[in-house]
């Protein structure tokens, strides 16, 4: 990992937007959050919000087809991060209740894209989003980050990896978290996600024209951080 010396020096440098965007299971959440803890920025899981208001839909029984519905909907869904006390660890909590567990079933997978494309939800996430960055010092991870949410952000990453990888990987964290999935399910589940998040009308998936491509297929996960750590460096100064 980066040195001790290095960081310590980041820390009294510009505060920046570090936007990090890419398919789903590159390793995008865990590397942002590495990168946010190493400089004591707050992290984002930008995923974790429309996974929340999908769940939100789920628990109201809201007809995804039907755009009344999901504006009354939307607007009883209250949606918080907290961080632990103790751990420092953040949570995302609908409704006053803890569903960071929840919200990555396969019940809310299954969902999520489609409550991504809806225009309404995401209007209301990305302003959510904006004033959560206000104050910079901010990584943040999704789709459309570097794109829409902060288009002046100082840094974008646009994380890729082949899908065999990202299975595995997916796989591997499902299971750490007491959920077994067969691989070729995961791999059908992500390929879908790709081709949706990358084909819809609102906010595609695409590459920033000024963000940085990192291929993670065969990259050490420290490695991964630390380029984005150097990069960062670079931006702040
Ligand atoms: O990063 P994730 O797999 O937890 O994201 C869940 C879904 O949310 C994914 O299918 C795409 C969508 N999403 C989005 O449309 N825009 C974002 N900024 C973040 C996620």
């Amino acid at each position: 990992m980066f040195d001790n010396g290095h960081i310590s020096v980041l820390l009294f440098m510009k505060k920046i937007i570090i936007a990090i965007d890419g398919f789903s299971g590159c390793g995008k959440s865990t590397t942002a959050k590495a990168v946010a803890k190493a400089l004591q920025y707050t992290y984002i899981d930008s995923g974790a919000m429309y996974r929340t208001a999908t769940l939100h839909f789920l628990n109201q029984s809201t007809n995804l087809d039907n755009l009344e519905e999901i504006k009354q909907s939307i607007s009883k869904l209250k949606l918080e991060f907290k961080r632990n006390g103790k751990s420092g660890v953040q949570k995302v909590f609908l409704n006053g209740e803890d569903v960071e567990h929840a919200i990555r079933g396969m019940h809310v997978n299954a969902q999520v894209s489609k409550v991504s494309k809806i225009r309404e939800v995401r209007n209301q996430l990305v302003e959510m989003q904006r004033h959560l960055g206000h104050s910079k010092g901010v990584v943040m991870d999704g789709r459309d980050i570097g794109t829409v949410v902060f288009p002046d952000a100082e840094l974008k990453i646009f994380m890729t990896a082949d899908l065999d990888i990202r299975a595995l990987r997916r796989q591997k964290e499902m299971l750490a978290k007491g959920e077994e999935v067969p691989l070729e399910l995961i791999k059908q589940n992500l390929s879908e996600r790709d081709i949706q998040d990358s084909t819809r009308e609102e906010s595609p998936l695409r590459k920033a024209d000024d963000a940085v491509e990192l291929d993670t297929s065969h990259l050490e996960f420290g490695d991964q951080v630390n380029a984005i750590l150097k990069l960062a460096k670079e931006r702040m100064n």
